[in-house]
């Protein structure tokens, strides 16, 4: 009957001993879902924002310990002008309300991108919230903003060309360890789950070096209407696997 709701996978159980340390999440799907409701596609940010701070308190409550997800690409700004301006006014928003909250919450942000391009006021907020966070602890979640993965690797490929001209380092020098210390992911471990929402089967230019053996979890389920039921079926979803890295 029209009225009942699509028949969902049943919510399987989680060990919440065996958590994953690092979840990543692209946050896709916010204008389908407002276009589904004949709203307009900011509609669909704004609900995507209350989403994520509803996974972002939640995940600090199970205890995992990194939370990365994608809120807008190096590609985004092709999106039209009111578009990335109503995703630019909810990032400011939400950071503002995160920066009053962060002692009770104990989310802890920090940013994935070149913040250099971004409105003055929001990169200076931006900043300002990195630096609170230092004095937390909690989950740290990541924001990947003004973020491409290729864009982040020629980055690095360019600070450690720079470091050997200075005299620094060497080629010599260079293994996956040293090289990891010249993206935006400085210091955090890779991601042990990504997951995609919204029917899409693809990487978008996410987490490139550090998704090398992440476990992937896809849903059709578009990111405002992600819950903590879907959380768990992807959280089940990775206990269930066998992690291999390469060897047997
Ligand atoms: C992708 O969905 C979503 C984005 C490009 C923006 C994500 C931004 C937010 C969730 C809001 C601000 C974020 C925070 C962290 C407060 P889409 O627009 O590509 O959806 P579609 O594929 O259905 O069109």
């Amino acid at each position: 009957m029209a009225f009942l709701k699509p028949k969902q996978a049943p919510v399987p159980q989680v060990d919440f001993e065996r958590l994953p340390r690092h979840v990543a999440i692209i946050m896709d799907g916010n204008g389908r879902w407002a276009k589904k409701r004949g709203l307009p596609r900011t509609a669909g940010h704004a609900a995507g924002a209350e989403t994520f701070r509803t996974i972002a308190t939640y995940c600090k409550d199970i205890g995992l310990e990194y939370l990365t997800v994608y809120a807008f690409s190096t590609e985004n700004w092709k999106r039209p002008a009111e578009e990335v301006s109503a995703i630019m006014g909810l990032l400011k928003k939400y950071l503002l309300e995160a920066i009053g909250r962060m002692e009770r919450d104990r989310v802890k942000m920090k940013f994935f991108g070149d913040l250099t391009p971004l409105p003055r006021e929001l990169r200076e907020l931006c900043e300002r919230t990195e630096e609170i966070a230092k004095h937390y602890d909690g989950v740290q979640v990541n924001i990947c903003l003004n973020y491409g993965g290729r864009d982040e690797i020629i980055r690095a490929c360019k600070a450690f060309a720079a470091a050997c001209a200075a005299g620094e380092t060497a080629p010599g020098f260079l293994d996956e360890a040293a090289f990891g210390q010249y993206l935006f992911s400085a210091g955090v471990p890779d991601p042990d789950l990504i997951i995609r929402p919204s029917g899409e089967v693809r990487i978008s230019n996410f987490l490139l070096w550090q998704s090398a053996y992440a476990e992937f979890y896809f849903t059709d389920v578009l990111w405002p209407d992600f819950s903590k039921d879907e959380l768990h079926r992807a959280l089940a979803a990775y206990q269930s696997r066998s992690r291999r890295f390469g060897g047997v």
